[in-house]
């Protein structure tokens, strides 16, 4: 499951479904003795005396929750410096911008040098990594629900979150936070990788894209630059640098289109360049409901080049 809390692949999502464990546990034990006191008055005939019921009350009613309560609390408490505590000094520093409705992915590669990217967070395995968030217009929330817990995304101001994946795998990442129309359809996916292949993949995401010298991704190119996604899409290496919306650089390579709503592949990129409010309502990216079919498909060609 890509998004289960319950099949933790990171230190965080673990520690916080031990504690669900144990509630849940508690929960279903407090249940039994509940539903067995309900049965046996229900079952045994006769007055009580007011004393004993006085004493069921305050006792069932007050003592013992508070009791349980206190216990939860202390059970959970020490956890949160432990979830707060600050990354490791050197680990993997990832900037992440909430946009309506979509993710703005930075990664720093050294003091100098940040590589953007969108929708898509590569990690390594068994590293820890720490995120920087912030928001470029509403609230919103950043949540990998199998690697950890969930933190807010706020204009103006950053807020951190550590994480430390330990299992390989792909897992999608939400939005947390009702953010507007598209607030159910703003994820991404995480792909949790071994160290050497995640080192890879980081250098391939500094080059600029190997586009593809098929004559349809060359035509597709030439539209992409004549109907002016070059205005709000970057691409390193060429002249589009546009930077209102996700950068587009290494498209080809991502596992979905559209902040995780689709499959990324060819029929579902030329349906979100022709149909986009349709299949997104509330989007800002114009759908280019006129396009010529195969206009549209050329360019889907030449986006999918992009690796
Ligand atoms: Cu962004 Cu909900």
């Amino acid at each position: 499951m890509p998004q289960s809390t319950l099949q933790p692949a990171g230190e965080a999502a673990e520690a916080i479904a031990v504690l669900f464990y144990w509630m849940c546990a508690g929960a279903v034990v407090i249940w039994i003795i509940v539903v067995g006191l309900a049965v046996y008055a229900i079952y045994q005939p006769g007055q009580h005396h007011p004393q004993t019921i006085k004493r069921w009350v305050i006792g069932g009613g007050a003592v013992f929750p508070t009791i349980v309560l206190t216990g939860l609390l202390c059970a959970s408490l020490p956890m949160m410096p432990e979830l707060q505590r600050p990354a490791p000094q050197g680990s993997l520093q990832v900037h992440v911008s909430g946009v309506r409705w979509w993710w703005r992915i930075s990664y720093q590669i050294d003091d100098e040098t940040v590589v953007e990217t969108a929708n898509e967070i590569r990690l390594p395995v068994g590293r820890p990594v720490e995120f920087k968030l912030d928001s470029e217009d509403v609230i919103h929330s950043f949540w990998i629900p199998a690697l950890g817990g969930k933190v807010d995304m706020m204009p103006g101001r950053q807020t951190r979150l550590k994480l430390h994946p330990t299992r390989v795998g792909t897992f999608r990442g939400v939005c947390a936070e009702f953010c507007g129309a598209a607030h159910a359809q703003m994820n991404f996916d995480v792909v949790v990788m071994p160290a050497d292949e995640f080192d890879a993949w980081l250098k391939q995401l500094t080059r600029p894209p190997a586009s593809s010298q098929e004559p349809d991704a060359t035509d597709g190119e030439k539209h992409f630059f004549a109907v002016g996604c070059h205005a709000c899409h970057a691409i390193r290496g060429t002249d589009a640098k546009g930077s209102m919306g996700p950068d587009l650089t290494h498209f080809g390579s991502r596992p979905s289109i559209a902040a995780g709503l689709l499959p990324n592949n060819h029929d579902n990129l030329v349906r979100w360049i022709t149909e986009t409010d349709r299949v997104k309502p509330g989007v800002d990216m114009p759908a280019f409901h006129t396009m010529d079919r195969q206009q549209a498909a050329e360019i889907a060609t030449f986006l999918e080049g992009l690796k």
